[in-house]
């Protein structure tokens, strides 16, 4: 793992930015599959910033996205297709067309799994970027996930829960399940970018670095891929 330590939140967002850039002059049409959360929002101003400047051209970029709540539409404010609208594709020049993200309001989530999974098959992702949670799940491939995982049906973690109710009203909005790439889907990318802030992230960061590579700690699994930029801040290092 190549880890790269910066000062601070905005400062991992212009460093994946630089990767991402690197990527795009060799490659138009990359494939790149996203986050949401918190993490990853630095990294989506300087791409808007980066392209109101320089006109960092999307248009053939091919976008896939880890997640989706189940039960959640794509006007629903907290879902992930509403956040990545918001916060990213409405302000760059990405093809609507050329998006991709799980649909969570399928009536037969296992047919919109398969569905997806058919689709990442045939578009390799060149970047993979991802945020980590504090129980070291990436997506939401929780603690125990197998990592020959494909996309799937997930029953969120109560960590996972907690965690993600700041965005919501109150902790009971927070939906249950949520679709989420597997673990050897996320490994099938060329260039694996994680990004991670804060103290709270700080012992999942450890374990996916230090650790041994087991189930225990989705994010291990990283450990065995042959291209992967760790991008932290000082807190988010700070037991390494
Ligand atoms: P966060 O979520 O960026 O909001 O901390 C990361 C994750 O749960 O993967």
């Amino acid at each position: 793992m190549n880890i790269i330590v910066v000062g601070n939140a905005q400062e991992t967002g212009k460093t994946a930015l630089k990767i991402i850039k690197e990527t795009l002059a060799s490659k138009p049409n990359a494939v790149i599959c996203f986050p949401t959360g918190s993490t990853p929002l630095p990294l989506y101003q300087e791409m808007i910033a980066d392209f109101k400047a320089n006109l960092t051209n999307y248009s053939k970029v091919i976008t896939f996205n880890l997640d989706e709540y189940k039960g959640l539409g794509d006007k629903h404010p907290q879902s992930y297709r509403y956040f990545m609208d918001n916060n990213l594709f409405n302000q760059i020049n990405v093809e609507k067309n050329n998006i991709n993200i799980p649909n969570g309001v399928v009536k037969d989530a296992k047919t919109e799994c398969l569905r997806y999974h058919n689709l990442l098959a045939e578009h390799r992702r060149d970047i993979q970027i991802l945020g980590i949670g504090s129980n070291g799940h990436i997506g939401f491939n929780e603690p125990g996930t197998s990592f020959d995982s494909i996309t799937h049906l997930v029953s969120l973690s109560s960590s996972t829960i907690r965690d993600n109710s700041r965005f919501f009203d109150s902790i009971k909005e927070v939906p249950k399940q949520a679709i989420t790439m597997g673990l050897s889907e996320i490994m099938d990318s060329e260039k694996i970018i994680l990004i991670a802030t804060g103290i709270n992230k700080a012992h999942a960061v450890l374990d996916m670095v230090k650790g041994p590579v087991t189930e225990e700690c989705p994010a291990s699994i990283l450990q065995t891929h042959k291209d992967v930029v760790v991008i932290l801040d000082k807190d988010a290092a700070s037991l390494l």
